[in-house]
Parts: structure tokens; C-alpha cells; sequence
């Protein structure tokens, strides 16, 4: 796939992933039904389908399919999902050179059942990308140190996920910090690594105990992020938007957007953060705020259509004035 078209990224440089996602993958086992079972209680579902998810590879699919050059730091197990999963980051032209396999732990999974009226109930079990340990990430560390944009979240081990910001911060590759699902206590360091510091309504609120249901409230949770020491907060408000807060800002931007009406919002979030990435590592000159209006319109797209993965438009699908 051309490198999205930029003259830079030829020659010598286009062995290098421009952006490098250190998180999960887990295979969704989807079955449809018409209402939710009790406890102890079996009944048949009409619809049964297998996803693919997590959000470091979600993240990771939607920059490819926009035309970043990436890598997926992972780990998944010997088995036929983990085998499915790395035939599909390859299907997205994504380099498995750091996906790795384990005999220790099964593939991440995510049982859903979801009813007729769209409520779901959810086990992971997040297998093997607990097992994705200080030792993967040091045989990984000549790509993260040369990315221009590395992505976590908290899908791995928080461990995991700060070593790999330390590294990326430490070589000045710019860092992009999801931290999903949010932790009450999440460890100080997260936010001095951070350059940028991306998260929905709900983990805002979470992160920083304040209510968080409006563009005013999200910036009033983005100061709280700020002082904590990342140098750009955004948090992302459904068919609001988002907010974003730089270190220099004198006060939070609201940066609304074109709301449809959405199919299904699973992984908009996730098509949010991979569209940003993309724009952060390939238009490095662009004004922030015109990244953010079009991950905007790429996550407006993703919400268009069924399922994660799947809904995540390609570059050769959306209209040119977004590249
Ligand atoms: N109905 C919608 N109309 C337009 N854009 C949407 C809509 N829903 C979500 N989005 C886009 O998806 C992004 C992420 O959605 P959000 O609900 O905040 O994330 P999450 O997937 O984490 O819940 C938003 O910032 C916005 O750009
Ligand atoms: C925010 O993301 C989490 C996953 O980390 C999800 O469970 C939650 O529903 C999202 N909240 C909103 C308001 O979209």
C-alpha cells in the first residue's frame, strides 16, 4: 500500500511502521438473541458470529485502512483464533513482525449476547495479551523508538502499557494514550508520558471523579487531565464531538461534528483514535483541529455500518478533502 502518498516515506524509510500500537486483540463470539438469559437458564439465539476486536487492533486497523504504515505489538495464543487473528492484521497490511503467540494463555476473547433491543452482556477474558511482557516489548524497541506515533490502552497489563510510552517518550516518538478501559487509580506516570491523551465521557469521568454528560464538562475534566501532566487532553463526546485542550490553550475547544444517525457505535472510539493516529503521523504540519474534524468524520463513517472491524472505512471509500 502507498505510505499515504508522502514523498518522505520512501526508499529506506518504508520498512518502518510510522505507527506502532502496543494493546490487544481478542476474538468477539456474538450471539444474537431476543432477550437475555437468567441465571442457570439455556435458550437459543437466532444469529451466531465470530469478530475480530480488541482495541490496540482496532486502533490499529483503522490507520491502516487510512493508509498509515503499522505495526501491532501483541501477543495472542497457539490456537486457531490467535492463527485467525494475525491472518487478519495481515489481510490489513499491518506488520505481524511483533505479533506474537503463546502456548500459556488462550487468545483474548469477548463473549456478547446481545438482544432485540440492543442490550448486550459481555465477558472477556483477556488470555494472552496479559501474558505481552517487558521482554516482547525490548525485542520490539527498534520499532517503537523509530514510529512517529505509538498508541496504548489498557487492554494489556498497565505494566505493559507504561513500559512501551516510557520507551516511545524516551526516543521522542509521539505518544497517544487510550486509557480504556479507564482505571480509578490510574498510575501518575500514564499522564508525563502521554503527548496526547484520549478518552470517552464515561473513562473522563472515572479518571477524574467529576460528571461529564456536556462539551463544558468534558473541558472541565480536560484541565483536570492537563494538570496532571499530558500535553494534550481530548475526550470525544458521541455525535457531540469532541473536546480537545492543548498545553498552551488558554481554555478547552469544542470540536463539534455532523451527527447521523448511527447503526452500531461499537469501536467508534477505537475508529477515532486509529483516524488520529493516522493524521498525526502522516500530516505532522496539519492544525490539530482540522485532525480532529476528520477523525470525526472517519469515527461518523464507522457508526454507519454493523460491527468494529468491519465498519471501519478504507481511504480508497472516503471523500479526498480528508487526505
Ligand atoms: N451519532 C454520531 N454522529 C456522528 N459522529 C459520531 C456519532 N457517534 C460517535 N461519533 C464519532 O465517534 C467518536 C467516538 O464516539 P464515542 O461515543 O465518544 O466513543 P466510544 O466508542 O469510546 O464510546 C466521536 O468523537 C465522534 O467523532
Ligand atoms: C467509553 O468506553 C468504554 C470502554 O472503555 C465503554 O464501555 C463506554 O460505554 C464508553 N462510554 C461512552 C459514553 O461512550
Amino acid at each position: 500500500m502507498a505510505a499515504a502518498g508522502e514523498p518522505g516515506l520512501q526508499g529506506q524509510e518504508e520498512a518502518e511502521a510510522a505507527v506502532v500500537v502496543v494493546g490487544s486483540c481478542m476474538t468477539d463470539l456474538v450471539s444474537l438473541t431476543s432477550r437475555l438469559p437468567r441465571t442457570g437458564e439455556t435458550i437459543h439465539g437466532h444469529k451466531f458470529f465470530i469478530g475480530f476486536g480488541g482495541k490496540g487492533a482496532n486502533q490499529c486497523v483503522q490507520a491502516a485502512r487510512l493508509g498509515a504504515k503499522t505495526s501491532m505489538v501483541c501477543k495472542v495464543g497457539k490456537d486457531s483464533f490467535g492463527n485467525d487473528y494475525i491472518e487478519n492484521l495481515k489481510q490489513n497490511d499491518i506488520s505481524t513482525e511483533f505479533a506474537y503467540q503463546t502456548k500459556d494463555a488462550a487468545t483474548g476473547t469477548a463473549s456478547i449476547i446481545v438482544n432485540n433491543e440492543g442490550q448486550n452482556i459481555i465477558v472477556i477474558v483477556a488470555g494472552a495479551n496479559l501474558l505481552l511482557n517487558s521482554e516482547d516489548l525490548q525485542k520490539a524497541s527498534s520499532a517503537i523508538s523509530r514510529a512517529k506515533v505509538m498508541i496504548c490502552q489498557l487492554e494489556v497489563t498497565p505494566a505493559a502499557s507504561l513500559e512501551a510510552l516510557t520507551m516511545a517518550h524516551s526516543h521522542g516518538v509521539k505518544t497517544l494514550f487510550n486509557p480504556a478501559p479507564a482505571l480509578a487509580n490510574l498510575d501518575p506516570r500514564f499522564y508525563t508520558v502521554s503527548n496526547v491523551f484520549c478518552c470517552n465521557e464515561s473513562e473522563a469521568e472515572i479518571l477524574t471523579g467529576l460528571a461529564v454528560g456536556s462539551p463544558e464538562e468534558a473541558g472541565k475534566a480536560a484541565l483536570t487531565l492537563r494538570d496532571r501532566g499530558c500535553r494534550l487532553v481530548i475526550v470525544t463526546l458521541g455525535a457531540d464531538g469532541c473536546v480537545m485542550l492543548a498545553q498552551t490553550d488558554s481554555s478547552p475547544k469544542h470540536i463539534p461534528t455532523e451527527r447521523v444517525t448511527a447503526v452500531d457505535t461499537t469501536g467508534a472510539g477505537d475508529s477515532f483514535v486509529g483516524a488520529l493516529a493516522f493524521y498525526l503521523a502522516h500530516y505532522p504540519n496539519l492544525p490539530l483541529e482540522d485532525m480532529l474534524r476528520r477523525a470525526n468524520a472517519i469515527a461518523a463513517v464507522s457508526v454507519q455500518a454493523a460491527g468494529t472491524q468491519t465498519s471501519y472505512p478504507y481511504r480508497k471509500d472516503l471523500p479526498s478533502h480528508l487526505f
